[in-house]
């Protein structure tokens, strides 16, 4: 009978309070900026991704994602798939008993557990499962923060998904990238409290990706500049800050403000970029309602490069935030009709 080997992992989605945004360098997917995420919920937004080989394989190395052939050719995914296999032939180089599992063909299968389509950051969670799972498979004894090195590669916020709880990616100084890594600020448990919420304003495939985006963004605004100088480190320092204390009220300010920095550098590109939409500013407008009615900042929003809005708030405040959040909403069609919720905790 054939040798089959296989690992299975999962990993979550996570959502930045900080965001990157911008490459200083392309191919290898390094920032020009440091960034800071809060990883959501493994129950609630993950992808599980199997990985494996066997000598009895023929052909190519093939992903199959949500049940349909899915193409790696390209740059990004074939890097994750050389590095692992480099990691893996030096191990067998080390030890001669080991099976000669980086010459064999990898089968990788992965699933999302939430829309694909929606735009909820599924290439981070895919990428790291995809890492996790060969760097299981393959026994390599590497940390996280040594395997975000090679999932950045694959989309650069993948690296932040190898932890849970409060990550940074330290955008590094580098040109071959190897101090351009995410490390743990704090786990999950440092906060237990911190709960997302997650609003589908709209469920259809982002106009811009964010690699054009970020290229526009680099090449043509000048707030970015500034973002990129003085935003984004005085942002890292408060929101290290802010998660050290457990101090929801700067975190929340943070995050707001820096979702705000980063659309408006995307406004700022010329041609414009805009990600939000009517729905996304009138969840900006539900939480604005929801602290004025609290007397204080209990519910902080973000968004990435689409008009899905994340809400940040804590366990405490359920009630406040989740349950007014629908009746501040204007009754318009639009937001009935696509608005869905998932709650998570982050
Ligand atoms: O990892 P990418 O290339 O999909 O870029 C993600 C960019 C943002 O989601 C907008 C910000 C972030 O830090 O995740």
């Amino acid at each position: 009978m054939a040798d089959i080997y296989r690992a299975s992992t999962t990993a979550p989605v996570n959502i930045a309070v900080v965001k990157y945004w911008g490459k200083r360098d392309a191919k290898l997917n390094l920032p020009t900026n440091s960034s800071l995420s809060v990883t959501l919920s493994q129950a609630d937004l993950r992808t599980l991704t199997t990985a494996t080989c066997s000598s009895s394989y023929t052909g190519e190395d093939s992903l199959t994602l949500n049940g349909a052939p899915s193409d790696i050719s390209g740059a990004r995914t074939q890097a994750c798939l050389r590095e692992l296999r480099a990691l893996r032939v030096a191990l067998e180089k080390k030890d001669s008993s080991l099976p000669k599992l980086s010459s064999m063909p990898l089968r990788i299968v992965s699933e999302n557990n939430f829309p694909t389509a929606a735009g909820l950051a599924s290439s981070a969670a895919g990428f790291a499962a995809l890492v996790r799972a060969i760097a299981d498979l393959y026994e390599l004894p590497n940390s996280p923060t040594e395997l975000s090195l090679i999932a950045r590669q694959g989309s650069g916020s993948a690296c932040r998904s190898l932890f849970g709880g409060y990550v940074a990616w330290q955008m590094g100084s580098q040109a071959d990238g190897l101090d351009s890594k995410a490390v743990e600020v704090a786990p999950a448990s440092h906060w237990p409290e911190m709960r997302a919420l997650v609003l589908v304003a709209s469920a259809a495939k982002k106009g811009v990706s964010s690699t054009s985006g970020m290229q526009q963004t680099v090449a043509t605004s000048d707030l970015f500049k500034e973002r990129i100088a003085h935003v984004v480190p005085k942002h890292m320092k408060l929101m290290e800050e802010a998660i050290a204390a457990r101090d929801f009220a700067k975190f929340a300010e943070v995050t707001m403000k820096d979702s705000n920095s980063f659309h408006s550098t995307c406004a700022d590109t010329y041609p414009p970029i805009y990600y939000m939409n009517d729905v996304s500013r009138a969840a900006v407008r539900a939480v604005e309602a929801i602290n004025a009615a609290a007397g204080k900042t209990i519910a902080a929003y973000t968004f990435d490069a689409g008009p899905n809005c994340v809400v940040y708030y804590l366990e405490q405040d359920t009630a406040a935030v989740v349950g007014t959040f629908y009746s501040l909403l204007p009754s318009t069609e639009g937001w009935k009709d696509q608005a869905k919720s998932y709650a998570s905790g982050a």
